[in-house]
Formats: structure tokens, C-alpha cells, sequence
């Protein structure tokens, strides 16, 4: 079984949207699915799945420790796609112990299916980077917007320190060097891991080995969402370049998502939007993601990277971003002349930009104030 967690460091990037219908489009290729909600605490993945009322979710598994995920799983209108909801109403679920995690985990191993797909919740919280963790091909979701785009990269520095503290057990040479990084924020924030690395190498040979064994396979996926121009997917380059020289880690790319205001009426009609409009942007999107998916699996030697060349598949994303935003000026355009976008519509889509950018101005703004400061305290531009 295939794990594919999907992960963001900001919230609301669109990892709901991709994961059930990434879902969808790897059972209607024939695999057995299994869709996990594991946003614990604030999961809508039954509602963008298009279910009205979720009887029972994860929450009862965590009340009780007779329980099994297997009566909590429920078939799904789609053939191959079984899915495990989450639990909106339990506030606190977020901080599991790691006892109830590790039999969710134990559990969900047990599945019969060709994919687990794992919609996490947003941020950093030490259960969701452990779910994380349960794969070498996690996907991690990011708008162009600067925030996101930080948030993605702190993501992925905590998901590699919490393999590294993982490996090295308490009070071993490497622990020791590792906790005392983490006691200094300052030189946490500096850090070249590739340096760390090194000196682990000579302090604690065996330990590091044990690391290097997973970390060499750990091949996390990057999607860029809610993408509105080919130059939006520029941002993902940052990422990578930030993760080779501070992280020591490739970082492969699957490809952009455009932003597509069809998504909100797919919503309001309780469909996903595969099955709303599977033609339209952001399903070929999703589906030309699941054949990258099904292209490469992940091996003992290697971590699924779906095209080893990393400069190549940043490449194919830039053509295809191109390519997408030819085919949605091509749609407007027959929008418009079709007189299927009525003027309450471009109203709407200007009021949600307008909105965007008041948002833009306040984040401008404060990293403009956050710049002053550090001017002030001698930072030289
Ligand atoms: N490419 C897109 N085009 C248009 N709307 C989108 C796109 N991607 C996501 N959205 C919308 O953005 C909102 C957030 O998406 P979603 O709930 O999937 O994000 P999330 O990362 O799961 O959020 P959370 O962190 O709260 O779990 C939803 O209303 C969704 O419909
Ligand atoms: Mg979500």
C-alpha cells in the first residue's frame, strides 16, 4: 500500500480540495482507495466528498481503545474509493497521545488498498508531521503567496529535524548535538544541515547511518495551488533551492493548480469537481498529478521520485503552467462570448480580488514594519 499524505504549512491552501480528488481520480484508474481525514479537530473532507451528514468519525476511535477504523470506514458513491471521516466536533483531538496515534497508524497499515491517501491539517503540530513522516513521497500543497511559501519551507526543516531526532536516541552523541541547535534559535534559523550533517557523520557514525538510510529515500512532493499566471510557479523555485542548500534535501515538483472559480460551485452543488466538470482546469490538473503518482513508486533505494532529473521536473511544471494558462484565457474568452459569465459574476470575481488584495497590503505592510526594525537593529540590505 501506497501512503500519500498531503501537508501544508499554511492552512487553507487547498489540501481538502486535492486529496479527495486526487482520490477519485487514482480509484476511477482502478486502484482500491482509502481516503483518511486525518485533519484532526477541523476536518471537511466529507464535505468537499459531497456527503451531507458524517455518522460516525475518527473521534470515537480515539474515545474508545476497543475500537477499529473498520467500522468507521464507509463505502463511497465511487467504486474502489473507501474513506475514513474525520471529526469536526472535538475540539482537542489535534494533541493525540502518541499511544492512540501509533494504533490509529498500526491500523490503518492493516488496510487492504493500493493507496492510503492522508488529508492532514495545516501547520506543524508534532502528529501531523509524524503522519507525514509515514511516507517518502509526502505531498505538500503551497500557494505563490509568501506566507504559504515560507510555511512550506519551515514545514519541510521541521519534518527533516523531527526525522533526525527520531533516529538519534536520547543521550546518544548525535541527540546531543541535535538538541543543542535546537536550544539556540538563533543558529536554528542560520543552519546548514549539510554542515550538521557532516559532524553527525564523525560524532555518531552508527546512529547517522540509521538516519542517512531514510533520508536519502525521503523525496517530498511539492504542488503549487490557486496558481492565476504561468510566473506564480516562479515561487516554487525558491523552495527548492532553499531546501538543496539549507536541508541538503530534492524536493520534486508535481505540478501547478490553477485557481478556478468553478471549485466554488462544485462546492455549492456538493460535487467534487472531477465529477462536476472533469475537463476543467483543476481536474486535468489532479489527473495529470495521479499519473505522475502512478508513474513511480517508491522503492528500498529510492523515494519515488517520479523524473530523478529534479531540474527537468521543474521544467514540465513551468510548460504546463503555461499551457494551463493558455487553455483558461481560451475558456473566458468562450465564457464570455457564450454569455455563461454574467455580469453579477465578474462583480463577484472582482469583490474576491479586491479582497485578495486588501489581504496583499496588510501582509506588504507588516513585513515592511518587520524590515524597518531589522534595518534598525543593522541588517543591510
Ligand atoms: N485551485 C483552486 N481554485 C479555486 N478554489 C480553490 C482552489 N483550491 C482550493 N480552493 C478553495 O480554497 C478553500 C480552501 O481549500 P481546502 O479546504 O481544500 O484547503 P485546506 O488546505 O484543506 O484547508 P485547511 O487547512 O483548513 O484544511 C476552499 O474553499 C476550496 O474550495
Ligand atoms: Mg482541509
Amino acid at each position: 500500500m501506497r501512503i500519500i499524505p498531503v501537508a501544508s504549512g499554511k492552512g487553507g491552501v487547498g489540501k481538502s480540495l486535492f486529496s479527495v480528488n486526487l482520490a477519485i481520480a487514482l480509484a476511477e484508474a482502478g486502484n482500491r482507495v482509502l481516503l483518511a481525514d486525518l485533519d484532526l479537530g477541523a476536518s471537511n473532507a466529507h464535505t468537499v466528498l459531497g456527503l451531507r451528514a458524517v455518522p460516525k468519525g475518527i473521534g470515537c476511535f480515539f474515545s474508545d481503545s476497543d475500537a477499529s477504523i473498520d467500522n468507521l470506514i464507509l463505502d463511497t458513491e465511487y467504486s474502489n474509493l473507501r474513506f475514513l471521516p474525520g471529526e469536526g466536533e472535538m475540539p482537542g483531538l489535534a494533541n493525540i497521545r502518541t499511544s492512540q496515534k501509533n494504533r490509529l497508524i498500526r491500523q490503518l497499515r492493516k488496510q487492504e488498498a493500493d493507496y492510503l491517501i492522508l488529508d492532514l491539517g495545516a501547520g506543524t503540530s508534532m502528529t501531523t508531521v509524524d503522519f507525514f513522516l509515514l511516507s517518502s513521497e509526502g505531498i505538500l500543497i503551497t500557494t505563490p503567496n509568501l506566507t504559504a511559501i515560507l510555511n512550506a519551507y519551515l514545514f519541510l526543516k521541521n519534518a527533516v529535524f523531527r526525522l533526525l531526532s527520531r533516529s538519534f536516541p536520547r543521550k546518544s552523541p548525535g541527540r546531543t548535538i541535535i538538541e543543542e541547535i535546537s536550544a539556540d534559535p538563533g543558529a536554528l534559523q542560520r543552519i546548514y544541515l549539510p554542515t550538521v550533517f557532516e559532524k553527525l557523520k564523525t560524532a555518531d557514525p552508527e546512529n547517522f547511518e540509521r538516519f542517512n538510510r531514510l533520508y536519502r529515500v525521503f523525496r517530498p512532493k511539492l504542488i503549487m495551488n490557486m496558481v492565476e499566471k504561468p510566473k506564480d510557479n516562479l515561487k516554487a523555485q525558491k523552495i527548492k533551492v532553499s531546501c538543496q542548500q539549507y536541508l541538503g534535501l530534492e524536493l520534486d515538483h508535481y505540478g501547478v493548480i490553477y485557481k478556478d472559480h468553478l471549485q466554488d460551485i462544485a462546492l455549492a452543488s456538493r460535487l467534487p469537481i472531477i465529477r462536476y466538470k472533469r475537463e476543467s482546469l483543476i481536474p486535468q490538473a489532479i489527473y495529470r498529478i495521479a499519473e505522475k503518482i502512478e508513474q513511480t513508486a517508491p522503492t528500498e533505494t529510492s523515494g519515488g521520485e517520479w523524473n530523478p532529473e529534479i531540474e527537468e521536473n521543474y521544467q514540465t511544471a513551468e510548460r504546463e503552467a503555461e499551457n494551463d494558462f493558455e487553455f483558461r484565457a481560451a475558456e473566458i474568452q468562450k465564457m464570455i462570448r457564450s454569455g455563461v459569465l454574467t455580469d453579477s459574476d465578474f462583480l463577484e470575481l472582482i469583490r474576491q480580488q479586491q479582497y485578495e488584495l486588501k489581504s496583499l497590503r496588510n501582509e506588504n505592510r507588516l513585513l515592511r514594519n518587520k524590515l524597518a526594525a531589522a534595518i534598525k537593529q543593522g541588517f543591510k540590505i
